[in-house]
Formats: structure tokens, C-alpha cells, sequence
């Protein structure tokens, strides 16, 4: 079972003004999102922390330096300190976006406007577009322990259609913000060599 994403930035509108785009799910696929989702979230937050022990226990150093609320090294850089509160906070923050965009499935304009943001609030902690699809491991192990049966292929390609979507969605942002960036900082450097010319 595959899964459309119907993209509709190059039809008709340019890059600075995308037109919401649809994550073409078959209606079983739909049902099939649903009915896990309903499941997954009677115990959001078990979940969401068995994915990110998975998720965090994985890393590089790189990467865990990206979550200073959450994870840092003791006093002697010896060993790796958790801070449980916070992790919580994160992952329940992380586990309500995701039902935010399985319950507005049907409204791709509120499913943009919320990835646009989660995409910022990712450029805001240094995160690479390139490191989004790192979750995706840790989410498919914790839901195939959570749903058991459930958790058929069908069920799976169509969670992998939703979470490809998202990170397709978090990266585009990440990606057109990287290239503002650039542009701001090539004009910086054409403006301090500017007097070299005349
Ligand atoms: C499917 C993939 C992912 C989704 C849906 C997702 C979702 C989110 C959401 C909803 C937030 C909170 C935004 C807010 O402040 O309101 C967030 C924050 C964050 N995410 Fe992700 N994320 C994903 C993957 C990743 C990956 C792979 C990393 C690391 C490599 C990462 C690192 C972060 C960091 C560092 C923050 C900020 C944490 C803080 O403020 O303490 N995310 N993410």
C-alpha cells in the first residue's frame, strides 16, 4: 500500500507562497490511522517515551547536544544526566503534533501552518533537515510493542506515509529558511567588500 502526497507548490504558486499540500491517503489508510491513533493515544505518554529512550539511547554526541534541556553530562563529563520533566514535556509536545496532524487530515491548510512552525522551532535549535527522518526507527519499534496485531504492513506503510509527510513538510521549511540565511549572509559579504570595487 502506498501513499500520495499530492504536492501542490509547483502548480500554480511560487516558492514564497506555497499552496497547502494534501497528504493523498486511500480512505482505508484513513480508517486504518484512526483507529491506531486512537489506541496509541490512550497512553500518549508511554509511548512517546519508549520512543525517545529508543530515539536518545541511539544518538551521536552531535545530535544529543541538541537537547540541552533534556540531556546533559554530569559535573565530571562523565556520565549522560536525563532531566525526566522535561523529557515529558518534549515528548508529549511532540506526540500532541503528531495527533494534531492525524485530526486535521482533512485541512491541509491548518497541517501547513502547523509544520511551517514545528519547522522553524527546528531551525531555532540548530536541528538538519537531514536528521528529521532519525525519528521514524524509534517511532515504527514503539508502535509495532504498543499495537501489537494491529501494527499490520498496512497499518505501518500508512503511519510511514504520515510520518514521511511530516518530515517532507518540517524539512521544507528548515530548508527555505537555510537558504534565506545564505542569501542574507552572501548580501553581508557582497556589502563589507563592496568599497573594494570602486
Ligand atoms: C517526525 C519527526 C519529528 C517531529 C514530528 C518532531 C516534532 C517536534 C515538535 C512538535 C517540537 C516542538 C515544537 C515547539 O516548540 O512547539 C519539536 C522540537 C524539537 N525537536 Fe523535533 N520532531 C521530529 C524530529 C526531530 C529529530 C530527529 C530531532 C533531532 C535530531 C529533533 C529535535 C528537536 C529539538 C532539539 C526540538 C526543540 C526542543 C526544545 O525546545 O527543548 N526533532 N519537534
Amino acid at each position: 500500500m502506498g501513499c500520495g502526497n499530492s504536492l501542490d507548490r509547483h502548480s500554480s504558486s511560487s516558492d514564497h507562497n506555497p499552496v497547502p499540500c494534501r497528504l493523498d491517503l486511500t480512505p482505508r489508510q484513513l480508517e486504518l490511522i484512526r483507529f491506531s491513533w486512537d489506541l496509541i493515544q490512550k497512553d500518549m505518554l508511554v509511548t512517546g517515551l519508549e520512543i525517545y529512550a529508543n530515539f536518545l539511547k541511539n544518538l551521536e554526541s552531535e545530535i544529543l547536544l541538541l537537547f540541552p534541556k533534556i540531556i546533559h553530562t554530569d559535573e565530571n563529563n562523565e556520565r549522560l544526566i536525563v532531566h525526566e520533566e522535561n523529557l515529558q514535556h518534549h515528548v508529549m509536545i511532540v506526540m500532541k503534533g503528531i495527533g494534531k496532524v492525524v485530526d486535521n487530515l482533512d485541512n491541509p491548510a491548518l497541517i501547513h501552518s502547523f509544520l511551517s512552525y514545528v519547522g522553524q522551532r527546528h531551525v531555532q535549535s540548530n536541528v538538519k533537515p537531514h536528521m528529521l527522518e532519525r525519528l521514524w526507527p524509534s517511532i515504527d519499534d514503539s508502535f509495532r510493542t504498543v499495537l501489537q496485531d494491529v501494527y499490520t504492513p498496512d497499518v505501518r506503510s500508512s503511519w510511514r506515509c504520515v510520518i514521511d509527510f511530516m518530515i517532507e513538510k518540517i524539512a521544507e521549511t528548515m530548508e527555505e529558511a537555510e537558504r534565506k540565511q545564505d542569501f542574507r549572509l552572501a548580501n553581508d559579504k557582497n556589502c563589507s567588500f563592496a568599497h573594494l570595487a570602486d
